[in-house]
């Protein structure tokens, strides 16, 4: 399939730019993947040998994500896109669904996504709040085959990589927030960018591994950084990213 993308301003995202609306990320000491092993919970495996552990995992999480709040770096990524309508992306690894609670439309949730689930058998894509979540292994409302959370576990394809590969090759400003870097493909995506020539911001409170490859580095919050970084780029104006001004 060929796509034909714009100069873009394309933004990566992780569990980092949740952090502060009170979701954990995965890899702090006081993280998800602390207490659950990948393996059991966020693999393909796992879920055939305990698919009771892995719905509970996810239900856990879906709930969660639901009860907390997009927070003002949601808010400001929703601003620089109402600024750029035709040049802006944005892709996350989150599955909270925050980006498209805060308005972002174009929007590439890579790792899927908590509020929806697909049937195993008949590979039908629904809605959790159309489910009963009742039995430990909820059931296809189509088909009665079991149903599965739509996540991306360890050993499967990420969603939209093919389009995303094509608006790396057109980006002018790669812009990477609160991710520790280390999950490919994801972790890949910023030497694309740069091939490709474009400028790269980084926005992480920690040093993060692939740090000597960012142009430019904000070492704070997400939220603290993300509502002057954007109207900083929206004073400087599309021309100017384009021209790699920054
Ligand atoms: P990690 O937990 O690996 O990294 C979170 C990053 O966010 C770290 O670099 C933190 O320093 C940073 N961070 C923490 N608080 C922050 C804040 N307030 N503002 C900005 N940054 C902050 O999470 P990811 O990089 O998202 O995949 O993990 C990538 C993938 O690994 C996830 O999508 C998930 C996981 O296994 C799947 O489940 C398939
Ligand atoms: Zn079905």
């Amino acid at each position: 399939m060929a796509f034909h993308t714009k100069p873009g301003i394309v933004v990566l995202t992780g569990a980092g730019i949740s952090a502060e609306s009170g979701i954990r990320t995965f890899r702090a000491s006081d993280g998800l993947w602390e207490e659950h092993r990948v393996e059991d919970v966020a693999s393909p495996e796992g879920f055939d040998r305990d698919p009771d552990l892995v719905w509970r995992f996810y239900k856990e999480r879906y709930t969660q994500a639901l009860s907390v709040k997009p927070n003002a770096a949601h808010h400001a990524l929703v601003k620089l896109e109402r600024a750029f309508p035709s040049n802006f992306y944005l892709i996350t690894q989150n599955v909270d669904g925050l980006h498209a609670r805060a308005g972002q439309e174009s929007l590439i949730e890579m790792h899927g996504r908590l509020r929806t689930c697909l049937c195993t058998n008949c590979k039908l894509r629904i809605d959790m709040n159309t489910v009963d979540l009742s039995p430990s292994v909820p059931r296809c409302p189509k088909c009665g085959g079991f149903l599965r959370p739509d996540i991306v576990w360890f050993g499967e394809i990420p969603y939209e990589l093919a389009r995303i590969e094509s608006l790396l090759q057109d980006c002018v400003l790669f812009l990477v927030i609160g991710t520790s870097g280390v999950v490919y493909p994801a972790a890949g995506f910023l030497m694309t960018a740069k091939y490709f020539g474009a400028k790269t911001i980084c926005v992480n409170p920690d040093k993060v591994p692939n740090r000597d490859l960012f142009d430019q580095y904000y070492q704070d919050t997400a939220a603290n950084t993300l509502p002057g970084l954007v109207d900083h780029l929206i004073e400087l104006g599309l021309d100017a990213i384009i021209q790699g001004s920054i």
